[in-house]
């Protein structure tokens, strides 16, 4: 029988394979995954900014530098006129120091492991899982504010999300996938930006509302 984590992670799945936006560090190659040098980059640019901001920006990006060898050497000064807008522009700083770091020590390949990448300058732990995962299918779970949000609205916790940070993350755990990791991730990110929304949630449309403690309860 499925269990519960079972069943939500296999409506995810379906829902993100008819319902997932296009975005331009998403497209696939013949491994049926994205180019990591693609979710390295893009996961620097969205750190502090919004999807709908980056998705133009990005473009510009991989046209300006198309590849880690192309970005590693580039300049300070090129990137961060490059950056103009973005804000926050010690990301651009990092990201041309682990690419240039990763040109020298690692043959100019995006490392697909959680250890080399969280030396990096600029990575914490969300964004090596969120490379390992989406960008290797590594299984693992990246907690962001839209699974955080999907969580405690699963799980009916009240407790404001700051002080359960941990417990967040193991309840995060129960939803690694071990083959679909990549989409799974990717699923939860846009299950929080299209259905389960900050402010009015579209529950009535919701698959796996069943599930939903919050939604039972009508909190
Ligand atoms: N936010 C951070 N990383 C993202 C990704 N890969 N897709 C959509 N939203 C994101």
């Amino acid at each position: 029988m499925l269990n519960k984590e079972k069943y939500i992670k296999l409506q995810l799945l379906k829902w993100y394979s008819q319902n997932k936006r296009d975005l331009p560090w998403r497209k696939l190659f013949k491994n049926n995954l994205p180019d990591p040098y693609y979710i390295f980059t893009s996961e620097y640019m969205l750190q502090q900014t919004t999807v709908n901001t980056v998705k133009e920006r990005f473009i510009k990006f991989t046209i300006k530098w198309p590849n880690l060898e192309k970005l590693a050497s580039t300049t300070e000064p090129q990137i961060l006129k490059f950056w103009s807008g973005l804000g926050y522009y010690s990301r651009a700083r990092n990201l041309l120091k682990a690419a240039k770091i990763i040109n020298k020590n690692f043959n100019a390949k995006i490392p697909n492991n959680y250890e080399d990448l969280i030396k990096l300058p600029g990575i914490g732990d969300y964004t090596a899982k969120a490379i390992e995962g989406i960008g290797f299918n590594k299984s693992v779970m990246p907690v962001d504010a839209n699974i955080e949000r999907i969580l405690v609205r699963l799980y009916a916790i009240d407790k404001p999300i700051s002080k359960i940070k941990n417990k967040l993350k193991d309840l995060a755990n129960k939803f690694i996938s071990d083959k679909y990791s990549s989409n799974l991730i990717q699923s939860f990110m846009d299950y929080g930006s299209e259905i389960c929304l900050p402010r009015n949630p579209k529950c009535n449309i919701c698959g796996i509302n069943k599930f939903c403690q919050s939604y039972k309860k009508n909190l």
